[in-house]
Parts: structure tokens; sequence; C-alpha cells
């Protein structure tokens, strides 16, 4: 998608310092692309209600060396264990020490880093009760520590504020001496019956959740700052569901082609379409 989002972002950011908020940041994709691409970004403020999430960013912007440590043990642990069935134990000794969450911070964020490189498909998921319950994937040799990597987005994050909790929070962290570019990522409506696309944290995002945030962009329209949002399209099963189209009835709606990387059937990946949407005057 993020080819599709770079075309929409308006012309002065190339130009001009500004402030970029991601109410919804999960892996950070566009904000970590533009911490690199973008010098006039003077400010990022990124967001997440997943509090386990926040604290992987929060370690690796504050203790990036004690990261690597910690996941150079995990990985030296994992490297000697030969084949899936000698792994197992060891997975799931790991996530059951990360749903205790009595680790510190830096042991925490290492165990969230592992469940995410070890877990089937990459996937995210956790029960009523906050509990991550992704079953153990079939990789041969995961690999946990991108050591580079992790020492360049520690310095490339030390001027962002991250925030934890609800998508509105990031209102009171506008700057006002900044022009400022939202981009909300939220849960994606689900768009059968069976696809679960909702089950990124342990709080549903529902129907009266998307009619919230709806309100919420036509609050940010009204302050005069831009946004994008992006969400699934509900006409990929129901032609005449109108779900977003009436949502959004005041802004400009896109519908682009994306390639799902993660669904419930490894079979059913396809390209479908998504919506994005945006209030650049038309
Ligand atoms: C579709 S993902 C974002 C993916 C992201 N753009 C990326 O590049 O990985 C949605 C995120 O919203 C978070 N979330 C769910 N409900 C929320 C809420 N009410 N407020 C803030 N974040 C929320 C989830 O924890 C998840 O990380």
């Amino acid at each position: 998608m993020l080819d599709e989002i770079q075309k929409r972002l308006p012309n002065y950011i190339y130009s001009q310092d500004f402030c970029l908020i991601e109410p919804f940041v999960g892996g950070g994709a566009l904000s970590l692309w533009a911490l690199s691409e973008l010098p006039h970004l003077k400010k990022l403020i990124i967001n997440d209600y997943n509090a386990d999430l926040i604290n992987v960013y929060q370690v690796i912007k504050n203790n990036p060396n004690d990261l690597i440590e910690h996941l150079k043990k995990i990985q030296n642990d994992y490297d000697k264990l030969t084949d899936l069935e000698s792994k197992k134990p060891y997975f799931y000794q790991k996530r059951d020490m990360f749903n205790q969450r009595n680790g510190s911070d830096i042991e925490q964020a290492g165990l969230f880093i592992f469940l995410n490189k070890s877990a089937f498909n990459g996937l995210y998921r956790v029960n009523k009760n906050n509990q991550f319950n992704v079953p153990i994937g079939s990789y041969k040799n995961p690999k946990f520590i991108d050591e580079d990597n992790i020492l360049n987005i520690s310095k490339k994050l030390q001027n962002t504020q991250i925030l934890t909790g609800d998508f509105e929070l990031v209102l009171h962290y506008i700057p006002n001496d900044l022009p400022c570019v939202f981009y909300f990522d939220p849960p994606y409506r689900p768009i059968s019956d069976t696809a679960s696309f909702t089950a990124y944290s342990d709080n549903g995002f529902d129907d009266n959740e998307q009619k919230r945030l709806a309100r919420f962009c036509q609050k940010i329209d009204k302050m005069g700052h831009y946004f994008l949002l992006s969400n699934s399209d509900p006409k990929n099963h129901n032609t005449n569901d109108d779900f977003f189209d009436e949502l959004y009835a005041n802004f400009n709606i896109n519908r682009i082609q994306a390639n799902r990387s993660i669904s419930a059937n490894g079979k059913s990946r396809k390209f479908i379409s998504e919506i994005l949407v945006d209030n650049v005057l038309k």
C-alpha cells in the first residue's frame, strides 16, 4: 500500500517542515519509511492501543543494545534446537513467559520479537484475556536480530513521541507550530463472515468504532489538518455495501488493488480492492 499512500501525501511535505501522526501504528510501515525518506519530517507521533507493541518501540528507542544482547541469547538457544519438534517446547515456554508479563521491559520486548518471528505467519493475535495464542510456525531458521536495523531505527526514533492508548489520545499532542499529516490504518472491517481481520488486539473494533473514527476524521479536517485512512472495501463481498461510502461521503474515496499478506487460509491470498480516504481539496 505504501506506493499508493505516497502518491496521496500532500506536496508540501517535500519542501516544508511537518509533523506525521500515526494513531494506529502497528508495524509502522509508513512511519519507518517517512523517518528514512522525508527530511522535512520534524516530528513523528506514534500511538497504538497495544501496550506490548508500544513497549517494543520504547525499548528500541531507549535500550537498543540491551535488547540486542537479549535477542542474541534467545537466538543462540533456538539455533541449538535443530528440528521443529525440539523447538516446540521452547516456543510454548517463551509464549507463556510473554503472557505472564512479569519480565522487564527489555525481556518483554525480546519475547515479543521472538514470537513475531517464530509464530505462525508472523500473526499477532490475543484472546479476550490479552493472552497471545498463535501457534508455532514452521520456519527452519528464523532470525530474531538485525542488529544494524535495530540501531538505525533507535537513532531515528529519538525525536519520536511514543504513546499508548486509544487513537483519540493523539488529539492532546498535536503541535501548534507545524502542519500535520495523519495516517489512520485501523483494524479493518471484516469483508466476510469468516474473515477476522479485526482480531489485532484484545478490544473489538466494530462498526461503532469505525463510526467514531470517521467523526474523529471530521474533527481533524475541521482543524485544517490533512488525513489519509485505509480500510478494507466491503464491496469485495457485497457490491451494495456502502458503509464507508456513506461514512466518508465528504471526502475522497479511492479504491485500489492490494495484496493481503495475512489471511486465515494461505491459499485464499489474492489481490482485492481496499479503500484509501483522504481530504485533499477536490
Ligand atoms: C491494521 S493495524 C496497523 C498496521 C500498520 N499500519 C503497519 O504498518 O503495520 C491496526 C493497529 O491498530 C491498533 N488498535 C486497535 N484498536 C485501537 C484503538 N482503539 N486505538 C488505537 N490503536 C488501536 C492495533 O493494536 C493494531 O496495531
